[in-house]
């Protein structure tokens, strides 16, 4: 056989294994799940459109800045803030490294929601607003949107209970917002608590 004779025999072959070789190269390469396709195992808890939950058990995610969401998955993935279930969710089976982070936080930064955020009685909101002030705003921002360049989350138009847990579990101690927020939360009487929470669910959100 000549030299041509036989490249024309093997190459169907080169091509079938080209084809079954390739795919798995993609694969590997990381771009294997778009942030869409990620985003349905996080639905099941933050619902479709990042509204969360009103019960304030699951936080209304949707519209936070990428870098926000990004930053937080990283300290859920390296422990640094600890929740069991989004540790599981978060951990490498189910977004395998910086590539599905960066894509599902994206995704989730475009999200627009159309769950409305629980609000508390309506009734401390000026005692809300003039205590946020004083002891939030330097880092919060005056109208507690997020700060991306230091990943702080928005707090505007989060769910009035989720907010109000994490302040109460601050105070305690718990939780991995313990350390930095006991300080400035734990002298705060509840009903002072409830009332940040309350004027923050009713800021509305940049758009
Ligand atoms: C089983 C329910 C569940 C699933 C599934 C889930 N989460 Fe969560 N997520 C939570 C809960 C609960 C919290 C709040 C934890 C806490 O109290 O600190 C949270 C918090 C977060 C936060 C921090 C929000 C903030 O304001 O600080 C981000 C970001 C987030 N989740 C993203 C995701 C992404 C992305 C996925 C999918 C890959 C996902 N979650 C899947 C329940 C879930
Ligand atoms: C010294 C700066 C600083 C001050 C003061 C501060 N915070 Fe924070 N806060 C942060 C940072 C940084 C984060 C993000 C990192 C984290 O989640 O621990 C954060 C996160 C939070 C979160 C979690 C948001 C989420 O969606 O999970 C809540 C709630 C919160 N702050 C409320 C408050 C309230 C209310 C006050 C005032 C009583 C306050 N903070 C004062 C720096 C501050």
């Amino acid at each position: 056989m000549g030299y041509d004779a036989f490249m024309r025999s093997i190459l169907p072959w080169v091509v079938l294994l080209v084809a079954h070789l390739l795919p798995t190269a993609l694969a590997s390469g990381g771009e294997v799940e778009s942030g869409a396709e990620l985003y349905r195992d996080c639905a099941a808890c933050h619902s479709k459109d990042g509204g969360g939950v009103t019960d304030g058990s699951v936080p209304a995610i949707g519209g936070q800045p990428a870098e926000v969401v990004r930053r937080q998955l990283q300290r859920f993935r390296s422990g640094a803030r600890t929740d069991l279930r989004m540790q599981h969710f978060s951990n490498d089976d189910h977004l395998a490294g910086a590539k599905a982070v960066d894509a599902v936080s994206r995704y989730i930064a475009g999200l627009r929601r159309v769950t409305p955020p629980a609000k508390g009685s309506g009734r401390e909101l000026a005692a809300g607003a003039a205590e946020f002030a004083r002891s939030c705003a330097s880092c919060h921002g005056p109208q507690g949107r997020a700060v991306e360049s230091s990943g702080i989350p928005a707090l505007a138009a989060q769910h009035a209970p989720y907010l109000e847990r994490k302040l109460r579990d601050a105070a305690a101690g718990q939780n991995s917002l313990g350390q930095s927020h006991r300080p400035i939360v734990s002298r705060l009487p509840p009903e002072r608590v409830a009332a940040i929470a309350d004027w923050l669910s009713r800021v509305t959100p940049l758009d």
